[in-house]
């Protein structure tokens, strides 16, 4: 398995202990030991990371959906060769952490054989963060752009019901310096998973991410749930997520539109979710991309800030130093997740 740019496996551990247990809960409900070790890798980076809303508070929903059928434990997972740079893949509705890891792991190959990897998938589910498997291709010195959709969350511009996911939008380079550049970011103003630990922990959600069912601001998570989430920047954000819906659900052979099942609450069928992923080496048209990326990034840098801003961070920056901290650190379970492991251990 390819290490992350991090590295799960350098945590402390007792997460590393924590990740044995997740482990044993995805090989009780029917996952091979490569599959669990894929999917508790992703979850518990998603806790290093800080974005708790797609670490282990999502353990419960991937094993309810096995029981219920809704993920294949077992898939066939089916990658058809277009020619050397393209792949396409048929996930036979594996757990999306394994579809999105052997879809990345292609498209570097194939980027590394010929400039450029395109690799488009099918019949996946949630695969956590785009940005993971970003690492990945960056730490392999490519450049890449990232892209899955997800159900129904905010409404497109002009709307007064939701359908857009929030639809993340990925793009990671290499920098010339340890800390890869990761821009990973939902369409949304705050992303669901936030708004779900929210709701979980009768938390109160920031005012202006959502909108009640009346289409009042709301910052109850609970009230944010069933309304509507508020896109980035109105009408641009819409159509950020309406580009992200055409590539990884029209152009894949994905659901789309509105079509993918919400995970937690839709257990009626596979969710069909499609995610494209592009990657590309960093000297296709110049030679020397590791210093005129380090001279961007140092410009950039060395603007006059802001009062209060200490350093100017360029995307991925700030995860990365959460990592790091978070990575000597145990990994602190909120009592929701607790009662989780205790059911799902049973
Ligand atoms: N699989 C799915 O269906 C799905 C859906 C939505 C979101 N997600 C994932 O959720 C994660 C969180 O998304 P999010 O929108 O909450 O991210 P976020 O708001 O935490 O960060 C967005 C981006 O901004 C950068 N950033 C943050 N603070 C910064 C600063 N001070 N200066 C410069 N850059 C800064 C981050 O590095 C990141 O690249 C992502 O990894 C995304 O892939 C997944």
């Amino acid at each position: 398995m390819t290490k992350q740019f991090h590295g799960v496996e350098k945590a402390s551990l007792k997460t590393q202990n924590l990740k044995k247990e997740v482990i044993k809960i995805f090989k009780k409900y029917g996952l091979s030991n490569n599959h669990a070790l894929i999917s508790a890798n992703a979850l518990i980076n998603a806790e290093l990371v800080g974005a708790y809303g797609h670490g282990l508070s999502r353990l419960k929903m991937y094993c309810d959906r096995i029981s219920k059928k809704v993920i294949n434990p077992k898939p066939k997972i089916k990658i058809k060769k277009i020619s050397q740079s393209i792949s396409y893949i048929d996930a036979n509705d594996s757990i999306g952490f394994v579809a999105a890891d052997i879809a990345i792991k292609r498209a570097i190959i194939n980027a590394k054989k010929t400039g450029i990897g395109l690799v488009a998938v099918k019949n996946s589910g949630h695969y956590g963060l785009s940005g993971y498997y970003a690492e990945q291709a960056v730490k392999k010195n490519l450049i890449t752009m990232i892209y899955t959709n997800a159900p129904p969350a905010v409404a497109p511009h002009g709307a007064i019901k939701s359908l857009f996911g929030t639809n993340p939008i990925c793009f990671g380079t290499p920098t010339g310096s340890k800390i890869p550049f990761i821009l990973d970011t939902s369409i949304s103003m705050i992303n669901r998973g936030k708004i779900r630990v929210a709701s979980r922990n009768n938390q109160k959600i920031p005012f202006g991410v959502a909108l009640d069912k009346f289409g009042k601001p709301t910052t109850d998570a609970k009230k944010a749930l069933q309304g509507v989430q508020l896109p980035i920047a109105g009408f641009r954000g819409s159509g950020l997520a309406w580009m992200v819906d055409i590539l990884s659900g029209v152009f894949t052979g994905g659901n789309h539109s509105g079509k993918v099942k919400d995970p937690f609450d839709d257990f009626s069928g596979p969710q069909n979710i499609g995610h494209l992923f592009i990657t590309f080496k960093t000297n296709l048209f110049v030679k020397n991309y590791n210093k005129r990326i380090k001279e961007n990034i140092y410009r950039i840098k060395r603007l006059p800030k802001i009062k209060g801003v200490k350093e100017i961070m360029y995307p991925g920056q700030n995860k990365y130093k959460r990592f790091k901290k978070n990575s000597k650190k145990e990994i602190k379970i909120s009592s929701m997740t607790k009662k989780d492991f205790t059911i799902l251990k049973k």
